[in-house]
């Protein structure tokens, strides 16, 4: 085997600074359940695993076949691993307890299937991940702020699947090589260009916008002609996985923000294994994300899936959407 892509062991055995190997084992679990969801997807058709399970989840979303089975992959998969103390599912109402936690034991969030709604017409979809840890014996408290996070990670199920972690050093793509099935590295030290010519939002949902992302977006497509000067790309996948990861590859900026409809919630994207993960992740490939002028990881969560309004991607661009929130 060749260094010059590493599989994921190699590489998290091979840090400057060692990680604790019970994150190791967490984090190879994580990978190992990705590729079985991987795997799941794939045959989904011949296994009578799409469309609705007829049940709707805590947030009255209706929930996939998928989204139940990808939540039991990604839970058994994780629950032997030595240091894992809690899980918290988008897919589950409460935390699930697997031992009484101790100082420095491992919390791991997940949204088992991102962009679900894309499984039936074959877009891509992605899990996330986020792992935080007990402050001390006894602690049951979930609710860290992002500033906590260890580690963030998403799956990337698309024409090549795809592992993208921050151990908070940076963000590194590992590709599922066919065949071994191993994650290798392929995208090492991951950026996002500062400047961006690219928005992401759900433009269907126009007449409840708030005035500064109305505004934002206006200028936007206006065009070389408007107050930006240059003409503006749009492109929306309704998985925000895939669209975090085209502006981890290209740049570009995501807003989901609290509209007339959705605020009463506080947002549509949930931030504790949506919107902190990613925020982790797009902070350490030099971009930005916050809830319209404030970052994002400082926010200390008040339920277990509090949904908040998301701006991420590159730093030029989140910035001066903060702007238009300033005035
Ligand atoms: P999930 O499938 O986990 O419920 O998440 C869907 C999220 C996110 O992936 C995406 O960016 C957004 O919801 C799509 O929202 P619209 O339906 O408004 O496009
Ligand atoms: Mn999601
Ligand atoms: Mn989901």
């Amino acid at each position: 085997m060749t260094d010059r892509h590493p599989t994921l062991r190699r590489f998290l055995t091979r840090q400057a600074a060692p990680i604790d190997a019970n994150l190791v084992f967490l984090i190879e679990d994580i990978a190992s359940a990705c590729r079985a969801i991987g795997n799941t997807l794939r045959n989904a058709a011949f296994e009578g695993a799409q469309g609705s399970a007829g049940a709707v989840n805590v947030h009255r979303e209706d929930q996939k076949k998928l989204d139940l089975i990808a939540d039991d992959i990604i839970a058994r998969s994780c629950e032997n691993s030595p240091d894992l103390a809690a899980l918290v599912s988008e897919e589950r109402e409460a935390a699930h307890w697997l031992k009484t936690p101790e100082t420095g034991d491992y919390l791991l969030f997940y949204d088992p299937l991102d962009g679900s709604s894309n499984i039936d017409v074959n877009i891509s979809v992605g899990s996330i991940f986020s792992v935080a840890r007990v402050a001390e014996d006894g602690d049951t408290d979930v609710l860290k702020p992002g500033t906590d996070q260890r580690c963030a990670a998403y799956a990337l199920y698309g024409p090549t699947m795809m592992f993208v972690l921050s151990l908070g050093h940076g963000v590194h793509g590992f590709s599922c090589e066919y065949g071994t099935g191993d994650f290798r590295l392929t995208h090492p030290g991951m950026s996002i260009p500062e400047q961006t010519s690219e928005f992401a939002i759900n433009a269907s949902r126009q007449r409840f916008w708030p005035v500064p992302v109305r505004a934002y977006v206006d200028h936007c497509l206006a065009g070389e002609t408007g107050p930006r000067g240059r003409d503006f790309n749009m492109r929306w996948t309704a998985s925000m996985v895939a669209d975090v990861h085209r502006i981890l590859t290209r740049g570009g900026i995501f807003l989901y923000p609290a509209d007339a409809e959705n605020g009463q919630a506080g947002g549509k994207l949930r931030l504790l294994y949506e919107a902190n993960p990613m925020a982790f992740l797009i902070e350490q490939a030099g971009g930005a994300a916050t809830l319209g002028a404030e970052r994002i990881l400082p926010l200390l969560p008040e339920s277990h899936h509090q949904r908040v309004p998301v701006v991420l991607g590159s730093a030029a661009e989140v910035a001066r959407l903060a702007e238009y929130h300033a005035q």
